[in-house]
């Protein structure tokens, strides 16, 4: 089926990702830096990113969830040290899925008794490196998993703080990956938790600090965060009842979503907030933490994925704009993970007061038609060298993509600060391409 055209300079959300941006005249900024000076200076394509916005998007998220939450970064969202390190200052803790995600969080500053450890396929050897690294607490998905933490612990002589993460049977309405409310690779069904519960009391390894749970992500229905976070609350409390113990942690999960398409709405993050407060008005006590566990939401709006057109082209009567990145740097563009495909948020970069529009599909070098950001987009009339970016594009970028797909060198991660650009991610280049290979 075509895609209905729509022009993406338009777009609510693209006018709210320029307005924290910023813009001078005509052309995108970075913190007042003009996207045309970092282009030239660092190349494209490039992702930039703006430490101003990453940390308004940490006050915001503290100062509505209140202060009774912590925050933990998701860094699997964007696994870059700069950008964890900013989060770290900020006050974050952080939420690790592997054993390269442990080090990066080192690296950048967190002490391990602040990180989580999550994931349905942790495997021995990461829970035994995590533990000796004394690791803050392991989201146990798995019985399978438990026992094997427990006697990893046990032959270490150590003891494993433990949260269970709840695969409770309600789904998380209106999240686009869901992952739990039925059957799933994630968490221990709510009717196994008493099971569980008595498991962990007969391991002296282990020591139960908590619940957590994760319905899905890239959610926009604040309503359906609030519902799933009053469920854990009050399973957590009918446990504590049951089985007389005492659950010091709650972690309600996340799934804020971004507008990453034309026509995504903005997740209601003052609902969630306001929502959060009242559960935490029934269920809160001295000696209780709560989490709050967020990726895409904090760094998604801080990113840009710059490219320039190298090509442009006609065929059967139509305008083919050809750019130097596309798919292999930013999958989520150029729709992987989508049923429906809708252009992402891109704009002519500097021609953003600019009415006339042209009819254009744009997409990226590779040899695959999978490669292409939208097939039929009103934009203001684009000619080869012109810019091109691809806003709230902060998360699930770079790492996401399928970056060795045809050896193209890998992009630069630029960050802007206190207004200087800097390189946190050097670009690669075509000799990587022979990188651990023996002939
Ligand atoms: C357990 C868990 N926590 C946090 C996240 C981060 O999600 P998001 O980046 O959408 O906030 C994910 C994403 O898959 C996840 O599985």
């Amino acid at each position: 089926m075509a895609e209905r055209i729509v022009d993406p300079h338009r777009d609510p959300a693209v006018a709210a990702a320029l307005g924290r941006l910023g813009t001078d005249g005509a052309t995108l900024t970075i913190d007042g830096l003009p996207v045309t000076e970092l282009a030239e200076r660092f190349g494209t394509p490039a992702y930039l990113f703006s430490a101003r916005v990453l940390q308004q998007r940490v006050l915001m998220a503290r100062s509505t969830l209140g202060d009774r939450v912590r925050l933990l970064w998701s860094i699997k969202a964007n696994p870059s040290l700069a950008l964890t390190r900013i989060l770290a200052m900020a006050g974050t803790g952080a939420e690790i899925a592997s054993l390269g995600e442990l080090q990066i969080a080192l690296a950048a500053g967190h002490p391990a008794a602040a990180l989580r450890f999550a994931g349905p396929g942790k495997t021995d050897h990461e829970l035994a490196n995590a533990l000796a690294a004394g690791l803050g607490g392991f989201h146990v998905e798995s019985l399978d998993e438990l026992e094997a933490l427990a006697a990893l612990a046990a032959a270490r002589g150590t003891v494993a703080p433990i949260a269970l993460r709840v695969n409770l049977p309600q789904a998380a309405a209106g999240s686009r990956l869901r992952m739990s409310g039925r059957a799933a690779r994630f968490g221990i069904d709510a009717d196994d938790v008493p099971m569980v519960l008595a498991r962990v009391r007969a391991r002296e390894s282990l020591r139960l600090v908590g619940l957590h749970t994760y319905g899905g992500t890239q959610s926009f229905a604040a309503e359906a965060f609030v519902a799933q976070a009053q469920r854990l609350a009050e399973a957590a409390a009918a446990w504590e009842r049951a089985a007389d113990i005492r659950l010091t942690e709650i972690d309600v999960g996340g799934g804020f979503g971004v507008p990453t398409y034309c026509g995504d709405p903005e997740f209601d993050v003052t609902v969630a907030g306001q929502g959060l407060r009242r559960v935490l008005e029934a269920h809160d006590r001295h000696d209780r933490t709560w989490f709050v566990e967020l990726g895409r939401w904090l760094v998604a709006p801080a990113g840009v994925y710059l490219t320039r057109v190298v090509r442009c082209r006609q065929s059967g009567g139509q305008q083919f704009v050809v750019l130097d990145g596309g798919l292999h740097h930013c999958a989520a563009a150029a729709g992987v993970g989508t049923v429906l495909r809708r252009p992402p948020l891109l704009v002519h970069a500097t021609a953003l007061q600019t009415d006339a529009r042209e009819v254009v599909a744009i997409g990226g070098p590779l040899c695959t038609p999978a490669d292409q950001f939208a097939e039929a987009v009103a934009m203001p009339p684009l000619r080869t060298g012109d810019l091109v970016a691809v806003l709230n594009a902060g998360a699930y970028g770079l790492t996401f993509s399928p970056t060795g797909f045809l050896s193209h060198p890998t992009p630069p991660e630029v960050l802007v600060e206190y207004g200087k650009a800097r390189v946190i991610r050097d670009r690669g280049t075509a000799a990587d391409a022979l990188l651990r290979q023996q002939p």
